[in-house]
């Protein structure tokens, strides 16, 4: 909770900047339901393991290990299911997916909450960028091979950033993906989170003229281990904004949480969510071409994994 929540008021949901994951689901019972949440061991993903599971979701909570999965898992009240999904490694993801399958459970909505934000020297995998493959082409292989799971008014849900204001001009340096021609920190984290936005818009676009939908959040700015890599005098002074402009873990969870259980949100497909409102991202997150460009580009990319 910070000072500058009082100077915001709620949007046309009812909810805002102020809002808290336990509040945009209060009175709702989600018993009966399956959601799947990646990255349940931290921050947000926390939180929102927590609430779901608080408001009777069964929740499929992910971590790189299965340790950090259980013990998060454990942690909270309700039904959960610990698994393990190392975003960064494919053959991991698709033991997940495999995982998933084998529960029987339809998935109600796949939030796909994990990420890595300004790697301060450029790292790969299989090639790609790190914050590139994690935050995106993981979840991208997470996502199409859970599809057959998704139930059929089912909800994917991307953490995407403001920071998708920071992608490269253009929006994909399709010619840069290894990030070797020019890698900066925040640049290419991004590049990462414009990936998320353009990822569910072109979903949406494919699940038109069904009732599944694809949306993309920004959850705020809020403390959390996200901020690991960020250099200590920056970590120190973003630490001490905290009280007066940042959002804590319970607000920023919100978004997330009420875009992929909230009933208000059923039929709204191919938006970006901050605060739990409908929002503006970049213009050129909302070009259908660029995301059309990216969907092929990351199925080119899989196919060679
Ligand atoms: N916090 C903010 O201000 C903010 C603002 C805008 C957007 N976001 C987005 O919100 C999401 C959640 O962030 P957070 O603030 O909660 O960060 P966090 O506390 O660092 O949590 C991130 C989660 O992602 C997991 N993760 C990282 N790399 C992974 C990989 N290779 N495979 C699988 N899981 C991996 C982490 O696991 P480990 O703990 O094992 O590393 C952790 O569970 C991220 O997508 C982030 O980009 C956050």
């Amino acid at each position: 909770m910070s000072l500058y929540q009082h100077l915001k008021s709620n949007g046309p949901s009812g909810f805002g900047y102020g809002s808290t994951a336990e509040q945009v689901t209060e009175g709702l019972s989600l018993a009966g339901r399956t959601v799947l949440v990646t990255g349940c061991n931290s921050g947000l993903g926390q939180e929102a393991l927590r609430v779901l599971a608080l408001r009777g979701a069964r929740v499929i909570g992910t971590a790189r290990t299965l340790e950090k999965a259980r013990a998060a898992c454990a942690a909270v009240k309700g039904e959960t299911i610990p698994l393990a999904c190392e975003l960064a490694d494919p053959a991991s993801v698709r033991a997940c997916v495999a995982a998933v399958a084998a529960t029987g459970h339809r998935l109600d909505a796949i939030l796909c909450n994990a990420g890595i934000m300004a790697l301060p020297k450029r790292q790969q995998a299989f090639g790609i960028e790190l914050q590139l493959f994690t935050n995106h082409v993981g979840h991208f292989i997470l996502v199409t091979g859970l599809l057959d799971r998704l139930a059929d008014d089912g909800r994917v849900v991307m953490l995407s950033s403001a920071a998708h204001k920071m992608a490269p001009k253009g929006g994909i340096d399709f010619d840069d993906l290894s990030g070797e021609k020019g890698y900066t920190p925040w640049g290419s984290y991004g590049q990462s989170k414009m990936a998320n936005l353009l990822f569910a818009k072109e979903l949406a676009r494919r699940f038109a003229g069904t009732k599944r939908t694809a949306n993309a959040v920004h959850p705020g700015v809020i403390q959390t281990n996200l901020g690991r890599h960020m250099n200590p005098i920056a970590g120190f002074l973003f630490g001490l904004t905290a009280p007066l402009v940042l959002k804590d873990v319970a607000q920023g969870a919100a978004t997330e949480v009420y875009a992929a259980v909230h009933p208000a949100v059923a039929g709204i497909s191919g938006a970006y969510f901050a605060d739990c409102n409908v929002a503006k991202p970049r213009a050129d997150a909302e070009d259908p071409a660029l995301a059309a460009r990216l969907w092929k580009v990351t199925e080119e990319i899989v196919a060679r994994l």
